[in-house]
């Protein structure tokens, strides 16, 4: 076996807020990520307040139907603009009511009129990159940035071809959890199933986690894996159905799609940095609309499961990590590539 080791990311760098400062500022600003999809804006004036990293968004519906995402910020003093979600005929800052149209022009500032000194029609709130791919709805709040198409890298194709009409699932439900980890704790576990047969005995016990059947991939911001269930799966979950394969990416920085084999799944969601050492994810759940019940169940248990396992590992990293007094780690060549490509990325983008 070669010696040569492949190191891991200085372990300060999962620690330390000048770091995360730096990832905000040219990563999580620069790039795509999954925001919701089109039932939490189901009819024009519905809206939500959401966030792209630590860019706080609006997504509305306008009164011709157009869904757009502006910076949810008041370009009078600075306030956020909206919270939650719901329906407004307007955008109403809660501050000094300055207002503005579901179009992101300012309509009207109290006293401009009789004060004058504004120019409100160059006082909107600033538009923001939103595509779609299906119902799901992403966002970049770089102006420049390549197309989502570019991002999504064939996984629209992929999921097509495995058998899914993205378009016929039907919503199920939103998990959400505040992780105590830095960011990049959280991606590399789910990049690596090197720690599935120790750490997931349930998930291990229904998809085959074998190296020669668990395949890796990497492309340019794209870190895949995919593979079968078990030929004898036992265990809490029903992988057989027409959905014959599991596929699981991560598009960076954080954006998560899976498909599990069974009935026609995908869910999809952003790992999005709340401090160095706190992360907040959110998946969203889609499932065929035939597909039933006590499946769904059992599914969602299932993933919840893994994911119960998986923040146990993680915070366990970050403890580890923070104690300070080691200052890096080793990976694996093959077993652990993704996280390699992934952290390749990291660099590049700070360098
Ligand atoms: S900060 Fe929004 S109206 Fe003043
Ligand atoms: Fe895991």
């Amino acid at each position: 076996m070669s010696a040569i080791e492949v190191k891991t990311l200085p372990w300060g760098w999962y620690t330390d807020p000048a770091v995360l400062q730096l990832e905000r500022e040219r990563i999580f600003r620069r790039s795509w990520q999954y925001v919701g999809h089109l039932g939490d804006v189901p009819e024009p004036a519905s809206f939500f307040a959401t966030a792209v990293g630590d860019v706080p968004v609006v997504v509305v519906r306008d009164r011709e139907d157009e869904v757009r995402a502006f910076l949810n910020v008041c370009r009078h003093r600075g306030s956020l603009v909206c919270e939650g979600s719901g329906r407004r005929e307007t955008l109403q800052c809660p501050y000094h009511a300055w207002t503005y149209g579901l179009d992101g022009r300012l309509i009207t500032a109290p006293r401009s009129k009789r004060e004058g000194g504004i120019d409100e029609s160059s006082l909107g709130l600033v538009p923001l990159r939103l595509d779609t791919w299906g119902p799901l709805l992403f966002v970049n709040p770089d102006p420049d940035a390549a197309p989502l198409e570019n991002f999504l890298d064939g996984i629209p194709e992929r999921i097509a071809d495995a058998g899914i009409d993205l378009n016929a699932l039907r919503f199920l439900q939103r998990s959400e959890s505040e992780l105590d980890c830095n960011w990049k704790v959280s991606a590399e576990n789910f990049l690596e199933c090197y720690h599935c047969p120790t750490a997931h005995p349930g998930f291990s016990a229904v998809m085959d986690v074998s190296v020669d059947s668990y395949l890796l991939e990497t492309s340019a911001g794209r870190m895949t894996q995919h593979g079968p269930p078990r030929v004898e799966p036992k265990g809490a979950y029903d992988p057989t159905g027409e959905i014959e394969r599991g596929q699981f990416h991560l598009l960076f920085p954080g954006t998560v799609v899976n498909v599990m084999p069974g009935r026609p799944n995908v869910s999809i969601g952003p790992i999005v940095p709340r401090g160095p050492e706190q992360t907040y994810r959110f998946l969203d759940y889609f499932v065929a609309e035939d597909a039933d019940e006590s499946w769904i169940e059992e599914s969602l248990a299932f993933d919840a499961q893994v994911g119960a396992e998986d923040r146990v590992l993680i915070e366990r990293v970050q403890a580890g990590m923070r104690a300070g007094l080691v200052d890096d780690g080793v990976l694996l060549p093959a077993s652990e590539k993704l996280i390699a490509h992934f952290q390749a990325l990291v660099v590049d983008a700070l360098a």
